[in-house]
């Protein structure tokens, strides 16, 4: 009942021929792709709730989580270059797995994607009131329209992330109109926010402000601060581990990229170490200028970030211009140690390749749930096309709705770690996807192997355990009570109509000349 209805590959794999995409990416067009997708509001804004979590362990943190997700790369390598299909995590766990552990897997995705592009939303919010209105516009947006009721600065009569709700709809939009974004479009981008954090790794660690005092003590709240507290080295780990999701979209390119055996391996990894670099420079530049210890509350334990009680405490001037108060923290850091003119360019940066993000999270969104639409899994009206945009119009504006409400009254950092609960359950299925298959069909053509997946895998599970296990309680409860509500609905709904179920099991890949968010620019045939 629970393991049954297991999607044939060879199925899948018609469907992937019969697509048969120009192989035109290569390793440094896929790196671009992903560096694209992950870079965004992890580090531009999620900089602040991991030195509230960790104080200087900030940097150990993002060891951490950048370790897991090269491991959890490396499956997604392998299993993507195997079965090159749209649908990602959801359709490798169907053809593994079966068809209800595939269904929560895709439930799981919507944390992935939707409430990642919620996160992302509210960090551009934070960017746009900070940086655009106040920096260049002198105006400041009330705070009841600039922050949700339970977000940072709540305390001081948050209600709704207005800007988050607008950013949400328009990329909704632009989307339901056939917007994607080329490889030129994408190249600028990556670009514009390389430039940034370079900018500000140089201007800090070169900055007479930079010392090395600031880094003691390094791990003010330990190394784990036991489960579900989201504390600690480890804790921080588990939230920031936001900044690399998206990687994962480059394994849906692994149809297009020439050579996959080795690219499609080299864009996952390589985005993947180009970024951590990125991410522990950046985290040494803002601590050791401007100094990122938590603030603790009477019991010596960091009040939890984005918690009202921490938004109280950065009201008063003595912690104003503390990196775990801002909402901007890579263009306040560079504004305290007197580079105004450059936080406000950054400032810029992460205004400008922040909506690229939301709409790459809101696409992969809306292509999971069409894919299971077209399974028969959900109402087929969902995966209805619009005549003339040729777009998934109907899905695209549930989720987009759905998205931009999450964005306008949730905190960025709850966001986060609720995405994080999400993507960590799929990539933990997509490890023991890609352990199953090796063990059931050794001998099928494999344009990639992970080298030492007896280890790689295992690891992959642990980590993403680890990870799990280190959440915030509250983010970490709304995976099983959502893969609960997903259940209702599987039994209620999906489990009778599915096309599998039925007999049916010819696979529709995805809409019809959209097939993926690739950043192509040459025609595909
Ligand atoms: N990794 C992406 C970000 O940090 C989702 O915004």
């Amino acid at each position: 009942m629970f393991l049954d209805r297991i999607k044939p590959l060879d199925a899948i794999l018609a469907t992937a021929q019969k697509k048969s995409l120009h192989r035109s990416l290569g390793a440094v067009q896929l790196t671009l792709f992903g560096i694209g997708c992950i870079i965004g509001t992890g580090i531009f804004v999620l900089t602040s709730a991991g030195a509230q979590k960790a104080g200087p362990g900030l940097m150990l943190a993002f060891v951490i989580a950048g370790a897991v997700c090269i491991v959890a790369a490396l499956c997604y390598a392998e299993i993507a270059a195997m079965i090159p299909v749209a649908g990602s995590a959801y359709t490798y766990s169907y053809a593994t797995m079966g068809e209800f552990l595939a269904w929560t897997v895709g439930w799981a995705l919507v944390l992935e994607y939707a409430i990642a592009a919620s996160a992302v939303s509210v960090g551009w919010s934070g960017y746009f009131t900070g940086t655009i209105l106040n920096e260049f516009f002198g105006f400041s947006l009330p705070a009841w329209l600039s922050a949700g009721p339970l977000a940072l600065g709540g305390a001081e009569g948050g209600l709704i992330n207005l800007p988050a709700l607008v950013i949400a709809l328009l990329v909704t939009w632009l989307l339901m109109i056939g917007t994607t974004e080329s490889a030129r479009v994408n190249a600028v981008l990556v670009a514009i926010k390389i430039t940034a954090l370079t900018a500000f790794i140089g201007l800090t660690l070169t900055s007479a402000y930079f010392d090395p005092d600031k880094f003691n003590p390094f791990l003010p709240a330990g190394i784990f601060g036991g489960f579900g507290s989201g504390i600690g080295a480890v804790g921080a780990a588990a939230t920031i581990f936001f900044a690399y999701v998206g990687f994962d979209a480059v394994s849906t390119a692994a149809e297009e990229t020439k050579n996959p055996q080795r690219n499609v391996p080299i864009g996952l990894v390589g985005s993947l170490l180009i970024c951590t670099i990125f991410y522990i420079l950046v985290a040494a530049g803002a601590v050791g200028t401007i100094g990122g210890q938590p603030i603790m509350g009477p019991n010596g334990i960091p009040f939890p970030a984005g918690s009202e009680e921490l938004a109280r405490q950065c009201a008063m001037p003595e912690y104003a211009g503390q990196l775990v108060c801002s909402n901007e923290a890579l263009a306040h850091v560079l504004r305290q140690i007197g580079f105004s003119g450059v936080g406000n360019m950054l400032g810029i940066a992460a205004f400008l390749a922040l909506p690229s993000v939301i709409l790459i999270l809101l696409f992969g969104q809306t292509r999971i749930f069409f894919v299971m639409a077209r399974d028969g899994l959900l109402p087929e009206k969902l995966a209805a096309v619009h005549p003339k945009w040729k777009t998934p119009y109907i899905v695209t504006a549930i989720t987009g709705v759905v998205v931009a409400i999450a964005a306008a009254f949730l905190p960025v950092g709850a966001l986060a770690d609720i995405a994080n609960a999400g993507t960590l359950y799929a990539f933990f299925m997509v490890a023991i996807a890609v352990m199953l298959l090796r063990s059931r069909e050794p001998n099928r053509e494999r344009p990639f192997r992970v080298p030492g997946l007896i280890i790689v895998g295992p690891l992959t599970i642990a980590g993403c355990l680890f990870l799990f296990f280190n959440l915030p309680f509250d983010a970490m409860i709304v995976l099983p009570v959502w893969t609960a509500i997903g259940a209702v609905f599987y039994f209620a709904y999906g489990r009778g109509r599915s096309h599998l179920g039925r007999g049916i099991v010819e696979v529709v890949d995805d809409v019809a000349g959209h097939e993926t968010m690739l950043p192509i620019d040459e025609p595909k045939n």
